[in-house]
């Protein structure tokens, strides 16, 4: 077995350990909603539904999709600008950029990287993650980790997609759910804690039940076989058995939140808000029975104007609930996100 002290009782050079900020808290938030509004009426010109069908079964009124201008950068570099204001900070200080996307259909490179540079976050680290509506508890345990490790000082996680530019609009189960929008949030340096344990994970086990319909060399070399044919190759769209979510995200998501919930040692009638990941409004109903959540607790439902913009839905819904007066800055809140993969991530934070 190894022993950690080894090399220094021998005398042998000693690396210095990096040290952060003793905690880490979100010091601002915001968002960006495209122009365009898709109310479900438009839904009806494309699959056989109903209004009431797509408002009851998903909570749904409207969503928004983004135009040729509303790219992935434009409205995540919207979407930080109003973050970094509230935070109050000057762009250079951002010591690391994180953006979680899988809608960015330029894979190479990083759209981090231009957003960084469109913000002046000067050189600092820009990278991407694809934890779909995982991705901004995903990125918030990255940043936690980077601001109590002393990698940075402050750090700006987006969830941003273009969700419209992969949704088969004549696929019943998937063409009334999706939305565009970026959200974003400053991590940075707090006294006290502000971001509890992030209880993460993923079941690759279960890696088919949302997903890509095909890969895009698939989609391509298909192209290239019906070349001049006149055969129309569809564009690959993300596709979802509904019920095995819908049911795994009943089951195991109300678990994965109390575990949030215990390891921050905080209780459900501690809470100020309640920001699941909009999926879908009954999703959110049955984690609130399961979780014992007091109908003193505010609750995200954002989804109904917005749709599922998967990791953008978390912050948007934050912020318009902090916009509303719903929620109060310092109040705490218990956020989940959970989608393809299967990948999840769920935790408590203190407000902006
Ligand atoms: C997608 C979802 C709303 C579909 O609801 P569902 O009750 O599972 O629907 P089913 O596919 O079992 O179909 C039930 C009935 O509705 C019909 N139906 C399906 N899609 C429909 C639509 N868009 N409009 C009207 N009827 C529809 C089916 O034909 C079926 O009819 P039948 O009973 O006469 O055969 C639901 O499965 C769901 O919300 N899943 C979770 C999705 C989610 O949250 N995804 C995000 C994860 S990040």
């Amino acid at each position: 077995m190894s022993n950690p002290e080894t090399p220094a009782a021998s005398g042998a050079p000693r690396i210095r350990p990096s040290s952060g900020a003793a905690y880490a808290r979100i010091h601002g938030v915001g968002g960006y909603r495209p122009v365009r509004v898709i109310p479900n009426t438009e839904v009806l010109e494309w699959i056989d539904s109903s209004d009431e069908w797509i408002r009851s079964r998903s909570g749904i009124a409207e969503r928004r999709w983004a135009g040729p201008e509303e790219t992935v950068a434009e409205m995540s570099v919207q979407a930080a600008g109003k973050a970094i204001a509230q935070a109050g900070i000057a762009p250079e200080r951002i010591g690391g950029v994180i953006v979680a996307t899988v809608s960015h259909l330029k894979q190479t490179p990083a759209i981090a990287t231009e957003i960084a540079q469109r913000l002046g976050c000067g050189t600092a680290p820009a990278f991407d993650i694809s934890a779909a509506c995982a991705g901004f508890g995903y990125g918030l345990s990255l940043a936690d980790g980077m601001v109590r490790g002393g990698s940075a000082e402050y750090v700006l996680v987006i969830g941003v997609e273009r969700l419209s530019d992969l949704t088969d609009v004549t696929d019943r189960s998937t063409a009334f759910i999706f939305g565009d929008g970026a959200g974003a949030a400053i991590v940075g340096p707090s006294d006290t804690p502000g971001i509890g344990k992030v209880i993460w994970g993923s079941d690759g086990s279960q890696k088919d039940v949302i997903s890509q319909t095909q890969a895009w060399d698939t989609a391509f070399a298909k192209e290239d076989a019906v070349n001049g044919t006149g055969t129309e190759i569809k564009w690959p769209a993300l596709r979802m058995e509904g019920q095995a979510v819908f049911r795994w995200a009943v089951w195991e998501m109300a678990k994965v939140a109390q575990q949030a919930l215990d390891a921050a040692g905080i209780t459900a009638d501690q809470l100020g808000a309640f920001i699941p990941h909009q999926a879908n409004m009954r999703i959110t109903d049955a984690m609130i029975k399961k979780l014992q959540l007091p109908d003193s607790v505010p609750v995200a439902r954002d989804i109904t104007e917005t749709g599922n913009t998967s990791a953008a839905s978390i912050p948007l819904a934050m912020e318009r609930m902090l916009e509303s007066g719903e929620a109060r800055s310092g109040d705490l809140a218990l956020i989940i996100g959970f989608g393809a993969g299967l990948v999840y991530a769920a935790t408590v934070v203190t407000l902006p």
